[in-house]
């Protein structure tokens, strides 16, 4: 008979930890037990799954006993500090934090772009780190494009929705936009700036050096190690919107060679994780709102950028720039959905 595996979701009451109990449930994910972890805050909970109420316990060190696959949706602190004992219980961490993604023993993974990064872990318990969801919705469309034709620099921008610094600041969205409505003043408190209705600079940390912040960063460290690619130049700025979900992201791209334009969008159809979303004529693209709930990252605006190198003329030229404006669900394939098929393959 088929032994199915345990699981366990660390951060069972956060946004992704919610997002990835909708998606175990939807993909029919096999498993035996189910543990739903958070700290003491929310111990006894009750959370529905597959039609029955489940307690949700404190986090602790016999949580994983008998467990195969933890998915670890906390903060990093506390990957960091209960990783190690869910390995020594041969529970194997899918860590959606930054705790492990620039260690080089682990595995930083997007199943649609580096699946064999794993390869080493299958039949053992180990840590796969899922990448920033930024970095997943920029590379999922990126890499169809880097196989063609080479991707020499990336310049990209981004709009990042609420949800994706966790459910309070969901709630803060929600509430500060009924309290400005209402003619009060928006009172900042997860973000430092108000949310509704704004625009800032991204809240993760600011290094006063360089004037980048953290997430700008992991761009450039993280799409280096998914690609295996050292050389690969990103320049980002990362910015919040006043969305509740979903993040976009525009994109200019310096290629390794100079490609027609059907050449480079053709680069893109069929590709594994993309929609392509780009009516010209009705003047339709991909928004946050249209990526909520799918699985796909959705890719419009496709265009030469005449800025940068071009070959020939007329429906023959070539460009070395092409630019992009992409769309996707950060809880869902930048986060829990990743995170689940990591979980299927290795179950496999
Ligand atoms: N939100 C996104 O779009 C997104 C995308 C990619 C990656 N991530 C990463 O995913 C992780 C979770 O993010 P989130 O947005 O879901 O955050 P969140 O909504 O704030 O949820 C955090 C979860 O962690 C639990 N937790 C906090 N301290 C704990 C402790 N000491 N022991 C056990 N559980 C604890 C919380 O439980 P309580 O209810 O008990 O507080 C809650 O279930 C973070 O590392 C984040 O960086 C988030």
């Amino acid at each position: 008979m088929e032994t199915l595996p345990n699981i366990a979701i660390i951060g069972a009451t956060g946004a992704v930890g919610r997002e990835c109990l909708s998606i175990l449930e939807q993909r029919k994910f096999k498993h035996g037990t189910i543990k739903l972890l958070a700290s003491s805050r929310s111990a006894g909970t009750k959370i529905e799954y597959r039609g029955k109420a489940h307690t949700v316990e404190e986090l602790g060190p016999r949580s994983f006993d008998g467990v195969k696959f933890g998915f670890f949706a906390a903060g990093s602190d506390t990957v960091k500090a209960f990783a190690p004992i869910a390995l020594a219980a041969g529970c194997t961490v899918i860590d959606k934090s930054s705790a492990h993604r620039a260690d080089p023993k682990v595995p930083l993974v997007i199943p649609e772009v580096n699946p064999e990064a794993m390869a080493e872990l299958k039949g053992r318990a180990g840590i796969v780190a899922v990448p920033n969801c930024s970095t997943i919705i920029l590379l999922v469309p990126l890499t169809p494009i880097r196989k063609a034709f080479g991707i020499e620099r990336i310049v990209v921008s981004t709009y990042q929705a609420a949800s994706g610094a966790g459910a309070a600041a969901m709630e803060e969205l929600e509430s500060q936009t009924r309290e400005v409505l209402a003619g009060k003043a928006a009172v900042p408190r997860v973000f430092k700036e108000p949310c509704a209705f704004n625009v800032f600079s991204h809240d993760s940390t600011m290094n006063p050096a360089s004037g980048k912040n953290s997430e700008e960063e992991k761009f450039t460290t993280e799409s280096r190690k998914i690609w295996s690619d050292p050389s690969v130049k990103v320049n980002a700025t990362c910015v919040r919107v006043g969305v509740m979900r979903g993040h976009s992201e525009s994109v200019c791209l310096t290629l390794k060679k100079a490609v027609t334009e059907k050449e480079f969008r053709a680069s893109l159809e069929g590709a594994a994780g993309v929609r392509v979303v780009d009516d010209r004529a009705g003047n339709k693209f991909p928004t946050p709102l249209k990526a909520t709930g799918g699985d796909d990252v959705l890719v419009g605006r496709i265009r030469p950028d005449e800025t940068q190198e071009v070959v020939g003329s007329g429906v023959a030229a070539a460009y070395r720039g092409g630019n992009l404006w992409v769309s996707g669900d950060q809880l869902r394939m930048g986060a829990a959905l990743t995170a689940v098929k990591i979980a299927e393959m290795l179950a496999k």
